[in-house]
């Protein structure tokens, strides 16, 4: 066990009775039901552990049942949420309290009510925040003013899909849902940076089948992102490939039309060059001059890049566009600007930087291991291209 791993059990451990003692034993409820109550709080706090010793070691097991992955996060996203409401009602509290002391009020702090009151509120918002992380996402439509572009491409329309995070929990009727949301909007160009598939090639191929039916008359593209290394990401290059995604390595492909040019560009994830140090891996770290090489100055350029922090250095390869995802918009208040601090700042939607235009997506979906959004739902986006600002 790694020093960084007991630390982590010890503050989860910490946290779990921190709850128990704020939320569950105020309560005016018989002993047996405080002890009962108290177990499912730790089970809950320790869930991560729990799936890794039944669903073996890859990151929050996305393999394990879905009625399982479910009533797990069901159970985490409670123990989330009563933290911050537990937080909340001892402030309450302990202002009370004070209050009591300079004699405000005479009265006892209703402790009982105020702890089943917060508990209700977690749990409502558990179920909120849960179905709003699974359910199949809206559409967002934005006018992007590239400037260089060809009056050819005025109004092309691309759709940006991001963080499918295909698993036991978004399995094919999910994915096949939000192709044909996609295919509806009549897309000339569909960009995937990343974060397709949580898990191997054998067990999830089936789930992301439905992309072969995706529908855009100039192409499919995509890049990699950091689960794509997690899972295989040699064999799912294959794979999408067959399902009509090019995946772009630090590449790039121009769009023609009559002596115009647009280009697409991606980079890979940089998780794959992490993982050099195993002698047989060898997955290249992202380069946007690689990437732009033989390139036509005068044509704008889209680049793929999974992670929004790249925006910094790939602005000065004179970028016009950067679309990224990864954060899923922070998935809830407090916890986003801990996922901003992480990366460089940026969390969703529009940044300039340089003149380059960043737009990170608050993903079309999101990964396994903590299925919630509070005030930040997921999406699929539809940027129409136009030459002169609107
Ligand atoms: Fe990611």
């Amino acid at each position: 066990m790694t020093l960084f791993f007991f630390i982590a059990l010890l503050l989860i451990a910490v946290i779990a009775l921190y709850e128990i003692m704020s939320m569950v034993w105020p309560l005016q409820i018989e002993k047996i039901w405080k002890v009962l109550l108290s177990t499912l709080l730790l089970t809950a706090a320790f869930k991560e552990v729990i799936f890794r010793y039944l669903g073996g070691k890859m990151f929050f097991a996305p393999l394990l049942p879905r009625w399982l992955i479910l009533t797990g996060a069901l159970m985490f996203n409670f123990f989330v949420l009563a933290l911050f409401l537990a937080v909340l009602k001892d402030v309450i509290w302990l202002t009370w309290k004070f209050c009591r002391a300079l004699g405000m009020t005479s009265r006892s702090f209703p402790a009982g009510e105020a702890s089943l009151f917060a508990a209700a509120i977690a749990l409502f918002l558990t179920l909120y925040g849960t179905w709003e992380a699974i359910r199949v996402p809206d559409v967002t439509v934005h006018d992007v003013y590239l400037p260089g572009l060809a009056k050819e491409f005025e109004g092309t329309k691309i759709v940006l899909l991001v963080d499918l995070h295909a698993s036991a929990l978004n399995r094919k009727p999910f994915i096949q849902s939000i192709v044909d949301k996609t295919n509806i909007l009549s897309p000339d160009i569909i960009l995937i940076p990343g974060d397709f598939v949580d898990g191997p090639v054998e067990e999830r191929k089936n789930d992301l089948e439905p992309l072969s039916t995706l529908n855009a008359a100039l192409g499919v593209f995509g890049s990699s992102g950091n689960h794509e290394y997690y899972s295989g990401y040699e064999e799912w290059k294959k794979q999408l490939s067959k399902y009509g995604v090019m995946i772009l390595e630090n590449e790039h492909v121009m769009l023609t039309s009559n002596d115009s040019n647009l280009v697409i560009a991606g980079i890979p994830d940089q998780q794959g060059a992490n993982l050099k140090g195993n002698g047989t891996l060898s997955f290249e770290a992202p380069n946007v001059e690689k990437a732009l090489q033989g390139a036509p100055n005068n044509a704008p350029v889209i680049l793929m890049a999974h992670r929004p922090e790249t925006v910094k250095k790939n602005a000065q390869a004179g970028i016009a566009l950067q679309v990224s995802g990864h954060t899923h918009g922070g998935l809830m208040p407090f916890i986003g600007q801990l996922i901003a601090f992480f990366n460089g700042g940026y969390i969703r939607g529009w940044y300039n930087v340089g003149t380059t235009n960043l737009y990170v997506s608050r993903g079309t979906s999101l990964w396994s291991g903590f299925p919630m959004r509070l005030m930040d739902p997921a999406e699929i986006t539809l940027f129409v291209l136009h030459s002169q600002e609107k």
